[in-house]
C-alpha cells in the first residue's frame, strides 16, 4: 500500500485525490490519509503530491504511518475532489515533525 505521511500535515494540496482510480483517500482538518486495505498499489498518486508526502509501504519505518493511516481512514469522510490547499500549505511545507507538534 501507500501511505500518506508527515509533510502533508498543515498542506493538504489535495492533488492526489483525483488521480486515484478507487478513491480511497480520507480526509481530516489538517491531512489526508490512504485506506491502506482499499489502495491498489498502483502508485499514480504518489509524484502528484507537491509536498512528497506519499510513499510506498515497503520504505524502512513506514509501520507507524500505515496504522496511522489506517486508523483515520475508518473515522474521516472520503475525498475525491482537489480542493484550495490550507493557507498554511507554502510555509509548513518541509517543516520537521509535524505529526508531534501540529496534529493531536
Ligand atoms: Fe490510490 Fe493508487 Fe495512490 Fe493507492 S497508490 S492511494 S490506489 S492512487
Ligand atoms: Fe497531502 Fe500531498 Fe495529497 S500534501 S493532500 S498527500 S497532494
Amino acid at each position: 500500500t501507500y501511505v500518506v505521511t508527515d509533510n502533508c500535515i498543515m498542506c493538504k494540496y489535495t492533488d492526489c485525490v483525483e488521480v486515484c482510480p478507487v478513491d480511497c483517500f480520507y480526509e481530516g482538518e489538517n491531512t489526508l490519509v490512504i485506506h491502506p486495505d482499499e489502495c491498489i498499489d498502483c502508485g499514480v498518486c504518489e509524484p502528484e503530491c507537491p509536498a512528497d508526502a506519499i510513499r510506498p509501504d515497503t520504505e524502512p519505518d513506514m509501520d507507524q504511518w500505515v496504522e496511522f493511516n489506517r486508523k483515520y481512514s475508518e473515522i474521516w469522510p472520503v475525498i475525491t475532489q482537489k480542493k484550495d490547499p490550507l493557507p498554511t500549505a507554502t510555509e509548513m511545507d518541509g517543516v520537521e515533525g509535524k505529526l508531534g507538534k501540529y496534529f493531536s
